[in-house]
């Protein structure tokens, strides 16, 4: 199983969108795939339909004495499952720090789901700290969605400074450009030739479209609710892009 995390320093930059629609485009492509929405705010759960609210303490699951595995929801998509937010949640980096396996204690958790899924998506809230850090030993790749603004970028940079990750730690990091708008010269810019402090972002980027903000009014992934739209094709790109990463 191949774990992908979406994360962000920065808040509203897209990590929920993304980690919905990659999910979906996934499960499109016949791959069992298991979102876990780890943010409080629940997002990923809400579009997909699911309920938020995990039936046992979130301190016991989290601190595996109660299986987790007994919380996944099924969403309308045959081998589409969810691992659903819950408020307590907001606690996650204590709960983590508070674990006796150190920093691969989420690496720990998600292990026993490999069985099931080829596919583990992790919708995270934003912030930089324990999570993070567990972030780097337990997925494959974290995808950062990033605007292309310079204040974008230098968040990027202080997420590399904090984090202080080997070289091949670093390559599982992965920004990509959302939000973008083509008619604005630096956005078309960076698309072209983006600032050295991203590293190598990925080369599919998502535009801004009016579509991504309708999923959670009609809670669908971009696939079902707009087949056609241009931000469809360019997550389809984007999963595109990372399958081809994951399977190199
Ligand atoms: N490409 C896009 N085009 C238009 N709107 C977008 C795009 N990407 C995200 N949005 C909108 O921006 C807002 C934030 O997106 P989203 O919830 O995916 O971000 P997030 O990083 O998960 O936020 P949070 O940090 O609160 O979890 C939402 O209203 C979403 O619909
Ligand atoms: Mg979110």
């Amino acid at each position: 199983m191949k774990v992908v995390a979406l994360h962000n320093l920065k808040g509203g930059v897209g990590k929920t969108s993304a980690a919905v629609n990659l999910a979906r485009e996934a499960n499109r492509d016949r791959v069992p795939v298991l979102l876990w929405d780890l943010d409080a705010q629940g997002a990923s759960t809400w579009v997909l339909g699911g309920e938020s609210g995990l039936s046992k303490k979130v301190s016991k699951l989290l601190a595996g004495k109660s299986p987790l595995g007994e919380q996944v929801q099924h969403t309308p998509w045959e081998r589409f499952d969810l691992l659903p937010a819950d408020i307590r949640l907001r606690e996650l980096d204590r709960l983590l720090d508070a674990s006796a396996d150190g920093d691969k204690h989420l690496k720990r958790l998600i292990e026993p789901f490999g069985e099931e899924y080829g596919l583990m998506i992790l919708d995270c809230p934003p912030g930089l700290s324990t999570l993070a850090e567990q972030l780097i030993r337990a997925a494959d790749r974290i995808l950062v969605p990033t605007i292309p603004s310079p204040l974008s970028v230098q968040a990027f940079s202080r997420m590399l400074d904090h984090l202080d990750l080997k070289k091949r730690q670093r390559e599982r990091l992965s920004p990509f450009f959302n939000l973008v708008d083509r008619r604005r010269t630096l956005h078309r810019d960076w698309i072209d030739s983006p600032p050295a402090a991203l590293g190598r972002p990925m080369r599919s980027w998502i535009p801004y479209a009016s579509d991504v903000e309708r999923m959670s009014l009609e809670c669908r992934p971009l696939a079902d609710l707009a087949p056609r739209s241009r931000a469809t094709l360019a997550y389809r790109q984007l999963w595109r892009e990372l399958k081809a990463d994951l399977d190199a």
